[in-house]
């Protein structure tokens, strides 16, 4: 009942990737998913290489299927591409237009290569230049968001005319929304603010609490928090960005990013980890319309249970 063309290629289970999300999703969590029988992911912008390749080594003891590392274009570090493409099974890219030698870069190492897009024209350049698969998101996603159309449309324009492996991503957080991003020929899922919620992820508590209180409605796609990456539309909380506006201070708080202690600017597209220590309500608060689905925090392997166990036997009922 359930698509296997990713699976097949990734070697994973079921057919569900946990969204890359910077130092939101790390070892504990990509594990996780992993041993559940997804695609872990981790992301890890502004860590250097000789650091990726020791939370890479750890990850690997850790899980016991495949994962892989995204990497956002506007932070990237080709040293790290590297070490990705020699450490993890897939290496994958987000926010700019898609170009062959990042892809052949990975292929050469050994790796799957993937790509995150929002347009059809984008999906085409992705499949050009090699990508074994291409995440296909709508602008329903939490965090930051490249096309402008609605899943649902984008992904059966690139259903149409695109025949890599496709991944849905943005607003399935439950069950019906898995089950009809299959049915409309997404090859697998991929899910990032259901999983913001999970217990092995390294979110702030204030956070996953604002999560778990908040419903799609009171999300916002906006340019705010646009210091360090200007003019990058994102899905945040809307009470976020009245905290962060309303701020006097030139910073929210500090941040422990891999073991170096850094002030967080205002309005920083920095994500509130459990590393954080200061104003987080007025930290960018990633969410997509999924935060419908956000009530409880849960082990990643339930909500995996949740999303796929749940879809195959709505598709079987239908
Ligand atoms: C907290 C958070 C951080 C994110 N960071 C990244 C990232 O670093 N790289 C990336 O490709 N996408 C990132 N995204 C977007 C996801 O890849 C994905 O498109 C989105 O989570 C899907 O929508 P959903 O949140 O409704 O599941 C992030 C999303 C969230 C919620």
């Amino acid at each position: 009942m359930l698509p296997r063309r990713f699976c097949d290629l990734v070697g994973c289970e079921k057919p569900i990737q946990l969204a890359g999300m910077g130092h939101i999703a790390g070892i504990e969590l990509a594990a996780a998913v992993s041993n559940a029988g997804g695609l872990g992911m981790i992301a890890m912008p502004m860590v250097p290489a000789d650091r990726l390749q020791t939370i890479l080594t750890e990850l690997d003891g850790a899980a016991t299927g495949p994962f892989g590392v995204n990497f956002l274009m506007p932070f990237l570090d080709l040293d790290c591409v590297a070490v990705a493409a020699d450490g993890a099974r897939v290496v994958e890219w987000f926010y700019a237009d898609p170009g062959p030698e990042l892809v052949e870069l990975a292929h050469d190492r050994g790796a799957l290569a993937g790509w995150q897009v929002g347009s059809l024209v984008d999906a085409r350049a992705a499949a050009d230049a090699g990508c074994d698969y291409i995440v296909v998101q709508g602008i329903e996603a939490g965090g930051h968001v490249y096309g402008r159309q609605s899943l649902w449309t984008v992904l059966a324009e690139c259903r149409q005319h695109v025949d890599v492996p496709l991944v849905a991503a943005g607003g399935l957080g439950n069950p019906a929304a898995v089950a009809a991003a299959f049915a409309a020929g997404a090859d697998a899922v991929r899910v990032g603010t259901r999983f913001v919620a999970a217990v092995e992820a390294d979110a702030h508590p204030d956070y996953v609490e604002a999560l778990m209180s908040a419903t799609a409605a009171d999300t916002e796609l906006t340019t705010a928090f646009g210091t360090m990456w200007p003019d990058a539309p994102h899905r945040v909380l809307r009470s976020s960005i009245l905290a962060a506006t309303e701020l006097a201070a030139d910073t929210v708080g500090e941040i422990d990013l891999g073991g170096t202690t850094m002030p967080v600017p205002r309005l920083s597209p920095i994500a509130a980890t459990a590393a954080f220590d200061g104003h987080v309500e007025a930290m960018p608060l990633y969410a997509g319309y999924s935060v419908d689905a956000v009530t409880e925090t849960r082990p990643a392997a339930d909500i995996v249970d949740e999303l796929i166990g749940g879809s195959e036997a709505l598709l079987a009922a239908h």
